[in-house]
């Protein structure tokens, strides 16, 4: 998982490719490389270490027309000078971002062959089997003969000394954008890489190539068809994927989600039916009614917005819903069949497993829904049908707006199910929709107390692990919480439906340990009141987010924090938002990096 960017034209090719590359750093961020035309050969720096390593590498000044760059999350070799890229052989010069699956038969023959490796990673087969055909042919047709020996996951930019006014972009199972401006064409791994330029793309295909020169660009497959497909232009602004004066884009994307859920919800209300638009997924006529069964497939946090997607369509529409992780489902000899509705939750649309899940389920025939965020993604483009967040570009590794966006693009959904299965009556209908039009000045509330929640952090940053609990629909809320704990402060957090606790978790408690209770409304909150007494009786630290509807008296808590009264299936939207604010502030605390923290990348494309 890495970021890739080319930039031809004429344009300050190093200053742009530096800038895009902090664009694209929160794909990976071990290494850093940039190679760049001098007017006679290509010159590359590259490092271990971040962009600002690289920079202090490099004359911005030079002057560029082509140039590329990459920001690496190491899949094939340590984080090490000599494995960050762009890699090159005598003429070609490349990045790539992806995984070559045969690159050890590659490299056998290609050693065999006299040529020589300077690194570990799988991507210097790439280089050298270019060189091999570029020998004897166009760097075009070269790029096209090698990509036709790579098994895996790639796209590449590849340059070439022998054409220094041409980029060959590349694209198979990961992701490639092109960019066009006045001044010249970028390839990149994701838009905002070039949205301070242009927000004119062509997004490429699977098994696509883009071959760039100052002229134009020319779309081609693999085997050398010519594709004719139109810019387009998407609705993000440069500003909208920078920090916009926020310490951290998790900061700033933790107070976009007045803002973000509001988009998600923009035109998908028909308010004078007060009904969710049914156009708004895509979905055939009558496909909400003949289906027998919702499977839901995600990672990460948005399994997690799976996990509370069940709870609100079982409740709402009365129809079974099977939650899976994408990367046990694609192994898993599963049952599923075109009676089938398959939806599937991925920000950004690239998540290896994710896919693989989404493409076998098609394979077997079910139909396809993904709710998606990124614009034209994989995901997106392979699904019948999709719904897109709109909640804008999320930059930090950790997820938090698009978790509420899917939230709220779940909720809809039920309603718009339970209307079409006649499951829900109009003026339930017409109030759950007034209450989810109400949550973006819910979550402006939650936020303007951000104050309580840093306190919070200062008190309990020292813990060494967390328990996260709740129960019903904000059991899967409880895993979120404790997993923005874990990614973002390195403190060991488990989340668990509170009825579970006394089968295991209890075991854990001391007097160092705090529990996070989450309690909403309802008979079953006083199940919970006994576990926060079975806590404290064991000397434990009680910490309490509940709604406002809980009016019971709390005493053993150290912390009690309110959310507005909201319906009982958007609870999870406004648990949330203090939870990530938690997280953000004792991972501040301890001073990491919660944008980029260790280990983890924005876009897990690759298995
Ligand atoms: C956690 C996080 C990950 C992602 C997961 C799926 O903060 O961001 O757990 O949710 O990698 O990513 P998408 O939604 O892009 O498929």
């Amino acid at each position: 998982m890495c970021g890739i960017i080319g930039y031809l034209g004429k344009g300050n090719a190093i200053d742009i490719v530096l800038r895009g590359l902090k664009r694209l750093e929160y794909r990976g961020y071990d290494s850093a490389g940039v190679a760049f035309f001098n007017g006679g050969d290509f010159e590359i720096r590259r490092c271990k270490g971040k962009i600002r390593d690289l920079e202090a590498l490099i004359q911005v000044s030079l002057n560029s027309n082509l140039a590329v760059g990459h920001t690496r999350w190491a899949t094939h070799g340590v984080p090490a000078d000599h494995n960050a890229h762009p890699h090159c052989s005598d003429s070609v010069v490349l990045v790539h971002n992806g995984i070559i699956e045969n690159y050890l038969v590659l490299k056998e023959e290609l050693t065999s062959l006299g040529y020589q490796f300077t690194s570990e990673t799988d991507t210097e087969v790439i280089v050298h089997l270019i060189e091999h055909f570029h020998r004897d042919m166009p760097l075009e047709e070269a790029v096209r003969e090698a990509t036709g020996r790579l098994h895996g996951a790639f796209a590449l930019v590849v340059v070439s000394r022998k054409t220094p006014d041409m980029m060959v972009g590349v694209r198979k199972d990961s992701p490639l954008v092109m960019g066009i401006s006045e001044d010249g064409y970028f390839l990149a791994s994701d838009v905002p890489a070039f949205l301070e330029w242009t927000r004119r793309v062509v997004f490429l295909e699977d098994s696509e190539m883009a071959v760039v020169t100052p002229d134009g660009y020319r779309i081609v497959t693999f085997d050398g068809r010519e594709v004719h497909r139109s810019p387009t232009t998407v609705d993000w602004t440069a500003s909208m994927a920078d920090k916009g004066g926020y310490r951290h884009y998790m900061l700033k994307e933790i107070h976009e989600q007045p803002s973000s859920i509001a988009n998600t919800l923009r035109g998908r209300i028909d308010l004078s039916r007060m009904a969710v638009n049914p156009g708004e997924f895509m979905l055939p006529d009558g496909l909400l009614t003949s289906i027998n069964r919702v499977f839901i497939v995600a990672c990460g946090t948005s399994w997690h917005a799976g996990l509370v997607g069940k709870y609100m369509i079982e409740s709402l529409c009365r129809i079974p819903v099977e939650v899976d992780l994408a990367s046990e489902f694609r192994y898993r000899r599963s049952l599923i069949s075109r009676g089938d509705l398959f939806v599937v939750i991925t920000q950004s649309g690239e998540t290896a497993d994710t896919l693989a899940a989404q493409r076998e389920a098609k394979r077997q025939g079910a139909f396809t829904l993904s709710i998606c965020n990124v614009i034209g993604s994989s995901s997106a483009r392979e699904a019948d049908a999709v719904f897109y967040l709109h909640s804008g570009p999320e930059i930090g590794v950790a997820s938090t707006k698009a978790f509420t966006s899917q939230l709220v693009a779940l909720y809809l959904f039920s309603l718009l199910m339970a209307e079409a299965r006649g499951q829900i009556d109009s003026s339930l209908r017409r109030q759950m929709l007034q209450d989810v039009m109400g949550i973006p000045e819910k979550v402006e509330g939650v936020l303007k107390r951000e104050s309580e929640i840093e306190e919070m952090a200062r008190r309990y940053s020292n813990s060494k692990d967390f328990l996260y609990l709740g129960r019903g629909i904000l059991y899967p809320v409880a895993l979120e919480g404790a997993l923005k704990l874990k990614e973002i402060s390195y403190i060991h957090a488990e989340g668990y439906p509170a009825g579970e606790m006394k089968h295991g978790p209890i075991a854990l408690i001391d007097e160092q340990m705090p529990t996070v209770f989450l309690v909403q409304a309802g008979e079953l909150r006083r199940k919970v009141f006994s576990n926060i007494e079975e806590v404290t009786a064991r000397g434990g630290r009680v910490i309490v987010f509940k709604s406002e509807d809980v009016r019971d008296p709390i005493p053993s808590a150290e912390h009690i924090f309110e959310v507005p009264r909201t319906n009982e299936f958007l609870e999870p939207v406004l648990m949330a938002v203090p939870l990530q604010l938690l997280a953000y502030y004792i991972g501040v605390r301890k001073g990491y990096d919660v944008d980029q923290p260790r280990n983890l990348a924005k876009s897990v494309t690759v298995e």
